[in-house]
């Protein structure tokens, strides 16, 4: 038996990248997932059956975040698919869906960033309002921000912002949530590779740019930070609440001077 076994959990964004590779992690310690996506339905089914092909369960719930409905739709399809499995509640709440924006700021139009507010800022905190009356107590939330609200870069400003709002949560819930035993918190990936970044990681010298700033010499992998996540939603994560957890391998701490 895992340490999640009985518990449910929905990943949302986990039909690729990180929030697939939360999704298996949580369904390998015997979590029931609801697998989050936007639209990408084949890549939804991929994650559902790979975390079955390891004997977990899951199951995929369609919602496009930023369209009117869209957490309608999330939640019907997470009671609809908890029903399914006799599973009633939710014990783990991963707030993990998001878009970039790569622009410096003359360049961001007031709907670029609308949308990148409606996808990483309304939806986690409504999605979040939503879950509270399933969430069982001893419960865990957590949100997916990002190191690009640590340190500067200025081609990314519409995002970091975003993820600086999405990260200020987690202190304010985790004091009105403690006394239930829930925990919230934000892990926060340096780059890491998967479709977002797969424009910059297929350029060698950016590669060579971010691995030359990163403590650990190299880029992170979706399971690098499933492990944080699995850490933070099981039991030994219990006295852990309020807090950002850097998940980047030491990314920009300071100037790595050679031995
Ligand atoms: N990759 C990095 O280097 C990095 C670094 C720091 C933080 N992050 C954060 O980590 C999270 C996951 O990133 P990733 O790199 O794994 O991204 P990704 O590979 O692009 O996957 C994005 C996921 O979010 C879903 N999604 C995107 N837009 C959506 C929308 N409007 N409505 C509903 N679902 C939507 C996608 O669903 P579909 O498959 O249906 O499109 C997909 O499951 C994001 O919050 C991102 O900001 C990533």
């Amino acid at each position: 038996m895992g340490e999640l076994t009985g518990r449910t959990a929905l990943v949302t964004g986990a039909s690729r990248g990180i929030g697939r590779a939360i999704a298996l992690r949580l369904a390998a310690e015997g979590a029931l997932v609801a697998v989050h996506h936007g639209g990408n339905e084949e890549a939804a089914k991929e994650t559902v059956a790979r975390i079955e092909a390891e004997g977990g369960r899951a199951f995929a719930v369609r919602a496009r975040f930023g369209e009117d409905g869209a957490l309608d739709r999330l939640f019907e399809g997470l009671t609809t698919g908890l029903t399914a499995y006799g599973a009633e509640g939710l014990d783990i709440l991963v707030n993990n869906a998001g878009i970039l924006s790569g622009n410096p700021i003359a360049a961001v139009t007031p709907a670029e960033f609308e949308r990148l507010w409606a996808v990483n800022v309304s939806t986690p905190f409504f999605v979040i309002q939503r879950a509270l009356p399933l969430l069982n107590d001893g419960g865990r939330i957590v949100n997916t921000g990002s190191t690009a609200s640590r340190f500067a870069v200025s081609t990314q400003i519409a995002y970091t912002v975003s993820k600086a709002a999405l990260e200020s949560m987690a202190p304010s819930l985790a004091n009105e949530l403690g006394r239930r035993g829930i925990t919230v918190n934000t892990v926060a990936p340096g780059a890491v590779r998967t479709d977002m970044t797969a424009g910059h990681t297929a350029i060698p010298e950016v590669v060579a740019g971010l691995e030359a700033i990163t403590a650990l010499g190299r880029l992170g992998e979706p399971e690098d930070v499933a492990e944080v996540v699995g850490f933070l939603a099981g039991p030994r994560g219990r006295w852990v609440t309020g807090q950002t957890i850097d998940v980047s391998g030491g990314t920009w701490l300071g100037p790595i001077v050679p031995a």
